[in-house]
Parts: structure tokens; C-alpha cells; sequence
């Protein structure tokens, strides 16, 4: 048996990994990506990136300790084990994971009423951009929606009455993202939201077949703070804050990307994962 004397201190970064996440270099006006094969001559994404250097620390011991919760950093780690074992059946995840989710979302929040509105699969190595049912990791800085976009989802999620009720009281969007087998390659690096600033944030469209959405990117900024839950298992589970209503220094959103883990063995499995989206509607007080 070795010495206690033997281990290292255990300080709370000592699984920090430095990597560079794609930020967007300042400047660029309003960017624009495509979910889909854009026009010849249009490039995917427009806006020049600044790929920059950062520390992203070990969110278990901290997640351990308490730290992180949906409103004040804006993600959370869950310990949750699906039903599903099988995610290439789209009906399956209808039928039994969005209603699990659903469950999950409303006793992690107090939510009254949760709407989950899409999903998405993820594999590093059998998805692409092209592919709307089986899409690659994200590598760049983002925040899935707006302060303008997000309540626009209820109004197109949410018949026009109900629309009108429930956006006199507090609502929000949570993405649950979870892996489909244990994440070695391509992780996902998610920044407290106490560290971002307003002037971090970039409206830029998200063009899909039928609409236009808007989504944040993000300008590099030293005060950012990194974390990612190293080797995250599938009986675990992420949650993103990507919207909320409240403007009083609760969590609104989370930047956040995947990036390429140093350390990772050439032969490690392709990153696979699920995330879907919801927006939540907690009670009038
Ligand atoms: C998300 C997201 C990217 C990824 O869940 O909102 O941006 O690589 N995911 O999993
Ligand atoms: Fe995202």
C-alpha cells in the first residue's frame, strides 16, 4: 500500500487541462452559420475565430462541494440513469426518454411545466454538420439562444393564449446532455456564468430551412472560468442553462463547447451524446 505521504495535494485543479477553445475574434459583426449545406459561395460559418488558450478545471471535486447549481453558475451534474439503451430509434426517445427528461427537469428546478421542443444526437466520428439526425460535436463558444430568441421559443412552442399567460411569469431554457457512452474525446468545456460579462456576447443567426434562429457567440475574455466533468458516464447527465426570464443575478445562459481533451488516446471511442431542450415554466408566486 502506498504512503499517504505519497499522494499529492489534492487541490481542486489538479485535473485542470489547458486547451484552446474557439472563441469568435472581435469585430466580426453578426455571424452566420448554417445547419444545413449552405448556398455555393456561402461558407458554413462566417465570422474569423480567435482559437485561445485556456484552463478548464476538474468540476467534480467543486460539484462535490456544492458549487455549481443551474442558477448560479448556470450547469449542473445529475445522477440519472435512462430506461433507454438504444437512442437510434427516434420513437424510443419520444415515447420514454422525453418523458424521463421531462421528470428529471421538473424535480432538478421546481419547474411547473417543461416543454421539451428538440434533441439532437451527436458522434464524433459517424455525424456532421450536414446530418440533422446524427450532427458532430460543437467547437465553438456558444449559447444555444438569446435574450431575444428565447421567448420567442414560447410563442412558437405554446398556443398564442397560453403563450400570453405564461410569459407574465418565469421561464427558462435547460439543455440535458448526456453521453452515450463514456466521454474520453471531446469533451464538454462549459464557463460559469458569474464570469461572463454582457460585453462577451454575440448575436449571430442560426440559419435553419424554414427560419432563422439567433444564438450567442462569444469574444474571448480572461475572466472566464472553464470547468468539464472529466470521463462523464452515461448514468450521468449535464444541465445547461440556456435561458431564464430573471435578470436578478440569476444564471441567464452558459457559453459552451466541446474541445479536444489533451491527453486522449489515439484509439479512445468517438464522443457520443444526446442533448435535448426545453423550455420550463415555473409557477406564478
Ligand atoms: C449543446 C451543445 C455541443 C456538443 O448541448 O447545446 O452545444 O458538442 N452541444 O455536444
Ligand atoms: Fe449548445
Amino acid at each position: 500500500m502506498g504512503t499517504v505521504l505519497d499522494e499529492p495535494p489534492r487541490a481542486a485543479n489538479r485535473h485542470a487541462v489547458e486547451a484552446e477553445l474557439n472563441y469568435l475574434a472581435p469585430g466580426q459583426g453578426r455571424p452566420v452559420n448554417y445547419t444545413f449545406e449552405p448556398p455555393p459561395g456561402t461558407p458554413w460559418n462566417s465570422g474569423e475565430l480567435a482559437p485561445t488558450r485556456v484552463t478548464i478545471r476538474d468540476a467534480r471535486p467543486l460539484a462535490a462541494a456544492g458549487e455549481f447549481s443551474l442558477d448560479r453558475s448556470g450547469f449542473q451534474l445529475v445522477a440519472h440513469r435512462s430506461a433507454v439503451d438504444d437512442f437510434s430509434d427516434d420513437s424510443v426517445i419520444r415515447l420514454v426518454y422525453y418523458p424521463e427528461a421531462e421528470a428529471l427537469l421538473r424535480d432538478a428546478t421546481g419547474a411547473e411545466k417543461v416543454v421539451i421542443f428538440d434533441h439532437t444526437l451527436r458522434d464524433s466520428e459517424g455525424g456532421s454538420r450536414a446530418n440533422a439526425s446524427l450532427r458532430e460535436p460543437v467547437r465553438r463558444v456558444h449559447n444555444d439562444q438569446t435574450f431575444v430568441s428565447g421567448p420567442r421559443r414560447v410563442r412558437d412552442h405554446l398556443s398564442a393564449d397560453e403563450a400570453g399567460q405564461r410569459l407574465k411569469h418565469r421561464f427558462g431554457i435547460v439543455n440535458l446532455w448526456r453521453p452515450l457512452s463514456v466521454v474520453e474525446r471531446l469533451p464538454l468545456a462549459l464557463c460559469d456564468a458569474r464570469t461572463i460579462s454582457p460585453d462577451d456576447l454575440v448575436p449571430s443567426d442560426l440559419v435553419y430551412r424554414d427560419k432563422v434562429g439567433e444564438t450567442y457567440s462569444f469574444v474571448a475574455n480572461p475572466a472566464h472560468r472553464w470547468y468539464y466533468f472529466p470521463r462523464l458516464r452515461p448514468d450521468e447527465a449535464l444541465l445547461l442553462k440556456i435561458y431564464d426570464s430573471r435578470d436578478d443575478g440569476t444564471a441567464r445562459l452558459t457559453a459552451h463547447t466541446a474541445f479536444d481533451a489533451p491527453h486522449t488516446a489515439a484509439d479512445a471511442p468517438p464522443r457520443r451524446s444526446i442533448e435535448l431542450r426545453a423550455l420550463l415554466f415555473w409557477p406564478a408566486q
